[in-house]
């Protein structure tokens, strides 16, 4: 799904062709290698107004984050050595991935563009996160439409270098990979999104943010803290795979972790059933 609003110039040649064209044909016969799917990252088609851009959404987010998000992410950006300077690195020396791969092995991939639900999940369960590699204009920096590199590398990856996360997301992977039941299947995209996206942790009895959807966003990361009109809710993993949601508002209902070990070993717990599903 292409959006006019991203600067698709960068990804507009052969080679990211070539790996969009894999990625919509992952799991057909001949398809099954979600390295065919990378490309590398580009870095010299960052414009100045690109660079701009990184450093406007960082200085809106980092202060307030440095109060309010999850230690565990906050320790996290500072492994990976986020910066405020410019738009990460994603290859070489003192890159994102060189930290990332010391710390749990996870590593950011270049993808060209959208992935069908297994080709994501295939990555994912090779502790590979696919990454957007282009970002929003400087003009409508507040809205975004699609996942852009500010979403996918500052709201995500921060997490990945947590070693409990990042048994958590590579055993979600597996799971998803493994049913094609449609129920299993949309109970594992509620899931996605009320802990990956949007969730909420209680740590030393506050209310932290971790979530992806929300660390990214400077409008809703507050609401999601400080409006009465959100429901918030103790982490239940049954009932929040059967909690439906709707992605063109603020979220209403949100869930809230004691630690990232009950994400885990709700997780775990939870692949072990599909395994018998898949199995029976
Ligand atoms: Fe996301």
């Amino acid at each position: 799904m292409m959006n006019q609003s991203l600067n698709h110039s960068m990804i507009d040649d052969g080679e990211a062709s070539v790996a969009q064209d894999y990625a919509d044909n992952f799991g057909k016969p001949g398809f099954d290698d979600p390295s065919n799917m990378y490309i590398a990252q580009r870095y010299e088609g960052y414009t100045a107004e690109n660079q701009e851009t990184w450093q406007r959404l960082y200085d809106q987010q980092h202060e307030y984050l440095t109060d309010h998000a999850s230690k565990v992410y906050l320790d996290g950006a500072e492994a990976i050595k986020l910066v405020r300077e410019h738009i990460p690195h994603l290859e070489g020396e003192q890159s994102i991935n060189s930290y990332l791969g010391q710390l749990t092995g996870w590593q950011s991939k270049p993808v060209p563009g959208y992935l069908p639900a297994k080709a994501f999940f295939a990555c994912l369960s090779r502790r590979e996160f696919p990454t957007t590699i282009v970002i929003r204009p400087l003009e409508s920096i507040n809205y975004l439409p699609e996942p852009d590199i500010f979403h996918d590398i500052y709201g995500h990856v921060p997490l990945h270098a947590d070693p409990v996360f990042a048994d958590f997301l590579q055993t979600y992977g597996k799971a998803a990979l493994l049913t094609d039941d449609p129920e299993h299947t949309e109970r594992l995209a509620r899931l996605f999104w009320f802990t990956v996206e949007f969730g909420l942790i209680q740590e030393a009895g506050e209310l932290k943010l971790y979530g992806s959807g929300l660390i990214s966003s400077p409008g809703e990361s507050r609401h999601a803290l400080d409006s009465p009109e959100v429901e918030r809710r103790p982490f239940d993993l049954e009932q929040v795979c059967s909690t439906s949601f709707e992605i063109d508002h603020y979220q209403p209902i949100l869930y809230v972790l004691d630690s990232f070990e009950q994400l885990r070993d709700g997780m775990t717990t939870y692949a072990e059933r599909i395994l018998e599903s898949v199995n029976a």
